[in-house]
């Protein structure tokens, strides 16, 4: 089989492996979609301090489950399936509360282990989600980054009467405003980015009110209109903005946080304390797979409206380095396998 390796940061291959046998309680994908991803660049970049190399990357896709192992229903052959990449121990204190994202030993596929850019990828079972016939593939590749969206509105039960501040309007700002919109009803959705494009595709995915922070004072808008979002979103992670969010947010909000980076964000505990707000973190998912199939299966939400670009896998390259670079024109690429 072929697979994208990423040898040592910057150096990408497209390698013949051997078809792996999937081992007890593990099921094998012939792959047929696969989503690209910022922590797939980043991999390749040698920007992912999680990252082992030689790795294949990809976190995000679907396929049809065509070898099962010892101790796997053999009904399971044939089905279509999405795969969550979060692997968890099962033991420890973060699984042992729901939380097998942050598990103590956790493994992301992809990152950790050996991901979904390849034409075979071999899963444990329970990580492969049957997809209902009624979902099509272009929709269920996308299980994965919805269900980011899915992990955010869990910890932040978004409520119809909610006036929701979203921070960046890439992949994860999109997913989001789907979920608020098409699962939550969240009367008002407001997204802030300083891409036009960006806002434009937040707008298409149902945002109500979209403000370029580059070319007004994000404060001065939503204070000239008395506006005091009570439920906050950082999908945009720069180490300012939690302060800012701070600021806006009007009492008992709460505020949700997405990013890694590793500067810090000066804040005064005083505007947490004097609101009372609720300040959550979020990584991955904690078992959301079923929710986000429940999602697609009801049409809440609607992947098409991120998808700008799809390409044959042997063009990897040029589909990475146009993620990279276009902003503007691009938000999900995929990467189709034998087709
Ligand atoms: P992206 O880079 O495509 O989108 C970020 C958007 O934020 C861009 O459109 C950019 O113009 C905008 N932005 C940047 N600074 C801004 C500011 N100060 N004000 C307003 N807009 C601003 O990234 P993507 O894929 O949407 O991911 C967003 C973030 O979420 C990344 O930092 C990523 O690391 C993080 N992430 C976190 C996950 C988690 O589980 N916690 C999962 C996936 C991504």
């Amino acid at each position: 089989m072929k697979s994208v390796v990423i040898q040592k940061p910057n150096e990408l291959v497209i390698e013949e492996r051997p078809l792996p046998a999937p081992a007890a309680g593990d099921v094998r994908v012939k792959i047929k979609l696969a989503g690209i991803c910022g922590s797939d660049s980043h991999i390749y970049r040698g920007h992912n301090p999680f990252a082992k190399y030689p790795r294949v990357i990809g976190h995000e896709f679907f396929g049809v489950i065509d070898a099962v192992g010892e101790g796997v229903d053999e009904t399971r052959l044939g089905q279509r399936v999405s795969v969550d990449p979060v692997i968890s121990c099962g033991n420890c204190y973060p699984c042992s509360v729901g939380k097998p994202n942050v598990c103590t030993s956790l493994v992301v596929l992809g990152v950790h282990r050996d991901g979904g850019f390849s034409e075979y990828a071999v899963v444990p079972s329970k990580n492969a989600w049957h997809i209902p016939d009624a979902i099509e593939d272009k929709h269920a590749v996308m299980v994965e980054p919805f269900t980011i969206a899915a992990n955010v509105t869990g910890h932040a039960q978004p409520t119809e009467h909610d006036v929701a501040l979203i921070y960046g309007a890439g992949p994860m700002g999109l997913v989001t405003v789907q979920a608020l919109k098409g699962v939550y009803r969240v009367k008002q959705v407001i997204v802030v980015d300083r891409i036009e494009e960006r806002l434009a595709m937040a707008q298409r995915s149902g945002a109500d009110w979209v403000i370029n922070n580059a070319e007004q004072s994000l404060q001065a808008v939503l204070d000239e209109k008395g506006v005091k979002p009570t439920l906050i979103i950082d999908a945009a992670c720069h180490p300012s903005i939690l302060q800012e969010a701070i600021t806006l947010a009007s009492p008992a909000a709460r505020i949700v946080l997405m990013g890694f980076s590793s500067e810090p964000s000066q804040i005064v505990q005083q505007g947490i304390t004097g609101k009372e707000l609720s300040i959550f973190s979020t990584r991955l998912n904690a078992n959301k797979f079923p929710v986000v199939i429940d999602w697609l299966e009801k049409g809440l939400i609607n992947p098409e409206k991120l998808v700008t670009h799809t390409f044959d896998y042997h063009h990897v390259t040029d589909a990475i380095e146009l993620f990279e670079k276009d902003q503007r024109q691009c938000c999900k690429v995929l990467l189709t396998f034998g087709q």
